[in-house]
């Protein structure tokens, strides 16, 4: 018996060094301690002992169960060590690597210049109003005074859903939307995107950006809309800006003018962004056309109104001195960090 516990101490030994799992200990644990294990087997053989070998036999088991808990115990402690180190290793932080810097968004040009105008009209007490860019030919066109075949629609070729649906070419159809459901004083501007069947290049592309004003009300004249796009020039382009109109026609205003501004950049001397001209083509303007408000139910007798529509592309080109639309498209982030 003697014999058997010692091997019993040896084989722990020898197993228990070896051990690689808490799974590993746990049956070792079983094997040699379990109540099946080898040790409570021999202990369970005691009763055939004499009184003198009883005490010796039951003082070595003992010291073979401490010498194995101990062992076990051991075991344990050593894993747990093992295991710390590992996550240390795997978890591990170095708080001195430089940290990602995040870009923040910047606006886009077309917007730093929409938000502009929007502010300039806004703080002279103009509403914003919307419209749809899927539009009735209607409100487009036919209620702008450009009836079906009109010449004038040429220069405006749009994309057609169907006969009376189409992309909208321009933000003056919000004109007579607003003006049928609302009776003025009416004191709007309306921003937003327009289409038409243009082939990209450096200055054209099938989708832009307008922006549409209109005011009506009794006694408004062509002296309103001088001075309000004089002071819209000036806030826009700076204190010394002057505007000049040319009369032009729209079908939609009588009499109407395109409107330009003294260059930016050589304030009027001539120089390569005004290609010498010392003038800028920014809008086109007038005074509404009495048949457009007798369209949308507004007596052309008592009231009387001025419109305006600007393109923001070709605003935002000269303002950033931009040479190419596409590049307002492109979306690349070289070009658009800049602003
Ligand atoms: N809708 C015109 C265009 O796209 C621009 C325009 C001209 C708008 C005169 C107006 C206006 O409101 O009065 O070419």
């Amino acid at each position: 018996m003697k014999e058997q516990l010692n091997n019993i101490r040896l084989e722990a030994e020898k197993c228990l060094n070896e051990v690689k799992s808490s799974a590993d200990l746990e049956s070792l644990r079983l094997r040699f301690l379990g109540k099946k294990g080898e040790l409570t087997a021999v202990l369970r053989g005691m009763g055939g002992l004499t009184s003198d070998e009883r005490p010796i036999i039951g003082q070595l088991a003992n010291d073979v169960r401490s010498f194995i808990e101990g062992k076990l115990e051991e075991g344990a402690k050593i894993l747990q060590n093992k295991e710390q180190e590992l996550r240390l290793k795997t978890e591990y932080i170095d708080v001195t690597i430089p940290g990602k810097r995040r870009f923040i968004g910047k606006k886009h040009p077309l917007t730093i210049v929409s938000d502009e105008i929007k502010d300039v009209f806004v703080s002279l007490g103009y509403e914003i109003a919307e419209g749809p860019e899927v539009e009735l030919d209607y409100y487009n066109f036919e209620a702008l005074n450009i009836p079906a075949g009109h010449p004038a629609r040429d220069a405006q070729d749009t994309f057609y859903i169907n006969d009376e649906i189409l992309l909208r070419s321009q933000t003056s159809s919000v004109q007579i939307r607003v003006m049928e459901n609302k009776k003025p004083p009416i004191k709007l501007i309306s921003p937003g995107r327009v289409y038409r069947s243009d082939s990209v290049d450096a200055t054209h592309s099938p989708v832009f950006h307008q922006v549409e004003g209109l005011v009506v009300d009794k006694g408004i004249t062509m002296g309103d809309l001088v001075g309000t796009l004089q002071l819209f020039a000036r806030r826009l382009f700076g204190e010394d800006t002057k505007i000049r109109l040319r009369p032009h026609h729209f079908q939609f205003t009588e009499p109407s003018a395109e409107v330009d501004v003294s260059c930016w950049t050589c304030g009027g001397k001539g120089c390569r962004v005004c290609k010498n001209e010392g003038w800028i083509e920014i809008l086109g303007a007038g005074m509404v056309h009495p048949k457009v408000l007798e369209n949308c139910g507004i007596d052309s007798k008592v009231y009387s109104g001025f419109a305006f529509g600007l393109g923001v592309e070709r605003t935002a080109m000269g303002r950033f001195n931009i040479d190419d639309m596409r590049l307002l498209f492109e979306n690349d982030m070289r070009f658009l960090r800049q602003f």
